[in-house]
Parts: structure tokens; C-alpha cells; sequence
């Protein structure tokens, strides 16, 4: 994208040397182009990129074409619909693999899960799958809930609205189904993210669930899920802080495991570049970020490695600065990487985090 400076420089040498001789025979020497090099590359300022930014372009036009927007206007035009976008995702290597496997239990009748780190693409890969669902079957019933240590049953099954259960009673007019009985309903399919991050106690709310595919609702009675229910998994390592270890009778009930891990050279970079459709960098630096990324991976002192989404974040960022910036491209990475590494990594106790991305910058593209 950045044009060679020393095309321009070149070029602008050459006619400097012509100069003398046209000088002696004129007497009026033509107006001089010293900047015609600088023409090449126009550095933007920062108004121009954020005017420009196709991130916020939908903005800048909705607040020009229509003003003053209710909450409720603003709420139905940006509510997802049935009509929403299509998602397309890089499926080459464990991506590929993994889909596969998830169709596979899905036809038989069995409840796969995603483990790996944070940022591997598992929601992704789920939510693909989803929508491939949905084309192949015509049920586009798809929920899901991220777990985490509040997360309560009732936030599966659902809960009785005080108000109208103060009118009428426990009845069916009353309840707020949750997104398990919906999908359950609906022969739909539900994520569980983050499975092991629910406690012991909301783990279990899913086990009749999973075995008998039925669920009781306390007051209504008790549901069987339709034809087509079918239950993904995902999670963390369990050795990683903030999950709990997964209950033997809940592990059971997952037939088919899928492990994801950091995707090797060849689709990460794809992968960035997929999530960068705007500003775009060169093979070279793309490849740059892959390194400076994977080796937070392997690096002995780094104990959370960085995500995909760092990989994405460094080369978004470092294409909207080549388009400000004339600065030499492997500095513009090496001082955006620390940016975005400082709080995506985390080192082993007493190792400092700004040392660490430094070694690794400077083994990639020299000391920024
Ligand atoms: N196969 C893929 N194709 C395109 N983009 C991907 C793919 N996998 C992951 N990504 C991108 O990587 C980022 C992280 O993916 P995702 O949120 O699915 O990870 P995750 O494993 O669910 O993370 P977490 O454990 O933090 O929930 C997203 O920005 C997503 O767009
Ligand atoms: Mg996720």
C-alpha cells in the first residue's frame, strides 16, 4: 500500500541534475516541483481517516439522512433480522476438520464440544455452523447464553414476571421461557459458551436436558424437546483462571470432543486478513504480524499467550497508520505491537510485560 519513497526520490534527483543546463540557456528557469515527490504519498489526517473509516460511514450517513431517531426507531432499524448479512469464515485446517465433526454429531444425535484457548474462533466456528444449520433444515432456531458464576438456572429455563404472576397467578402468561426451552421448543440448536465457567449448580440444570431432552418448568409442568434439539458446547481450558472443572455426570453427557487450538501460519494469516477487509497491509507485514503474534506463543516467559484477535487488531491498526503515517513501515508495527500486545498478554510472575514485548518486537522487525 505505502509507495516506495525512493521511486519518487529518484525521480526527483534525475530532473534536479537537468537544472544547470536549462538555466544557462533560459533566462526564466521553469517553476519548480519540489514537492511533486511528496504527491505520491498524501498522509491523511486524522479527520480524513475518521471520515473516511468504513467503520463509521454507515454513522456519518444515518446522521445526516435521518435525524433525531426514537429509541424505538433506532431499536427496529438496527434489530437483527432473519435477512441478517450472511457469515462467511476462513474453513481451512482444524476449522474444516472441526466443522465437519460438529455436523457429524449433530446427524447422529450426539452433543459435541469446542475446548481451547481464549480467541481460537470457537463462538465463530458455532455460529457458522448455526447458519449452515438453519439453510440445510429450514430451522433457524438458534440461542445461546455465556456462562459465567451468576448465571442461575432461570437464566436457561426462564422466569415467572412478578407482576403478572401477582395477577394471574404461576400460569403460562406469566413465564418468560428462557433461551434453552425456546430451543428445546423449537427443535432448535443452543451454545452453551463458556460451559465451565457456570458453577456446579447451573451445570447440573442441564443434565435432564442432555439425557432425557426433556426439562420441567416449576409451577407449568414438564416439556420434551421437539425433533432437531441439538446442544454445542464451548469452553476454556480448564486449567485457566475463572473456569470451573466440568461435572463428571455433565462431561459425560458431551459425546464428541473437539479441541481448537492456534491455527498454524498459513490460516491465522488468512484469518487476519479475512477480519481486515478495509484497511489492508502488505503479504510481508501481514506476515510480520503473524510472527510477532505466534511467538508471544511460544515464548517462555509469556503464560497468556495472544488471541487472533490481537493478530487482527495489529494489522487493522497498523494499515489505518500507514495511510496517516510516512514513517518506515517496520517502525510503524514495532511501535503499534506493544500497543496492542500490552494487555493481551500476560507474563509469568515477576517478568515485566513491556520486556517481554519488546524482545519479541525487536527479534521481528529490529527495536522499534
Ligand atoms: N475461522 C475463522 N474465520 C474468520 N474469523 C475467525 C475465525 N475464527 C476466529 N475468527 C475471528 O477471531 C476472533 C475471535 O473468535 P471467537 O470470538 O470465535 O473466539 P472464541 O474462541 O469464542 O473466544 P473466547 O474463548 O474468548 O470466547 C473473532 O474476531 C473472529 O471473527
Ligand atoms: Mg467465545
Amino acid at each position: 500500500m505505502a509507495k516506495k519513497p525512493s521511486t519518487s526520490k529518484t525521480a526527483t534527483s534525475k530532473t534536479a541534475s537537468k537544472k544547470p543546463v536549462q538555466k544557462a540557456t533560459t533566462t526564466k528557469s521553469p517553476p519548480r516541483k519540489p514537492t511533486q515527490s511528496k504527491k505520491t504519498k498524501k498522509p491523511m489526517d486524522n479527520l480524513g481517516i475518521l471520515k473516511n473509516s468504513p467503520y463509521l460511514k454507515q454513522l456519518v450517513k444515518s446522521q445526516t439522512s435521518k435525524k433525531d431517531l426514537t429509541l424505538k426507531e433506532l431499536f427496529e432499524r438496527n434489530k437483527l433480522s432473519d435477512k441478517e448479512e450472511k457469515m462467511d469464515i476462513v474453513l481451512s485446517g482444524q476449522y474444516q476438520e472441526a466443522l465437519d465433526l460438529i455436523y457429524e454429531a449433530d446427524a447422529s444425535n450426539l452433543y459435541p464440544i469446542l475446548v481451547g484457548p481464549p480467541g481460537i474462533g470457537k463462538t465463530t466456528l458455532c455460529r457458522y455452523y448455526a447458519q449452515s444449520r438453519a439453510e440445510i433444515t429450514g430451522n433457524d432456531s438458534f440461542e445461546w447464553i455465556t456462562f459465567d458464576e451468576s448465571t442461575k438456572p432461570a437464566h436457561l429455563v426462564g422466569s415467572f414476571n412478578p407482576a403478572t404472576t401477582i395477577q394471574k397467578g404461576f400460569s403460562f402468561e406469566a413465564f418468560n421461557p428462557g433461551p434453552l426451552i425456546k430451543a428445546m421448543l423449537n427443535g432448535g440448536l443452543f451454545l452453551a459458551n463458556e460451559v465451565n465457567r457456570a458453577t456446579e449448580y447451573t451445570q447440573n440444570s442441564l443434565l435432564e436436558p442432555l439425557e432425557e431432552k426433556t426439562l420441567s418448568i416449576p409451577h407449568i409442568g414438564r416439556i420434551k424437546a421437539s425433533n432437531g434439539f441439538f446442544f454445542i458446547g464451548a469452553m476454556n481450558p480448564s486449567e485457566l483462571v475463572g473456569t470451573h472443572r466440568l461435572g463428571e455426570a455433565l462431561k459425560d453427557r458431551f459425546n464428541v470432543w473437539i479441541e481448537l487450538d492456534y491455527p498454524d501460519k498459513k490460516t491465522e494469516m488468512k484469518i487476519i486478513k479475512h477480519n481486515n477487509p478495509y484497511y489492508k497491509v502488505d503479504e510481508s507485514t501481514l506476515e510480520k504480524i503473524y510472527l510477532i503474534i505466534n511467538r508471544t506463543r511460544t515464548h517462555h516467559q509469556v503464560q497468556t499467550p495472544a488471541s487472533l484477535r490481537s493478530g487482527i487488531a495489529l494489522a487493522r491498526l497498523t494499515g489505518v497508520e500507514q495511510k496517516k503515517s510516512n514513517k518506515e513501515p517496520n517502525k510503524i508495527l514495532g511501535e503499534l505491537a506493544s500497543r496492542v500486545l500490552f494487555g493481551a498478554i500476560q507474563t509469568k510472575p515477576g517478568v515485566k510485560v513491556n520486556d517481554v514485548i519488546k524482545s519479541i518486537i525487536s527479534q521481528v522487525v529490529g527495536s522499534a
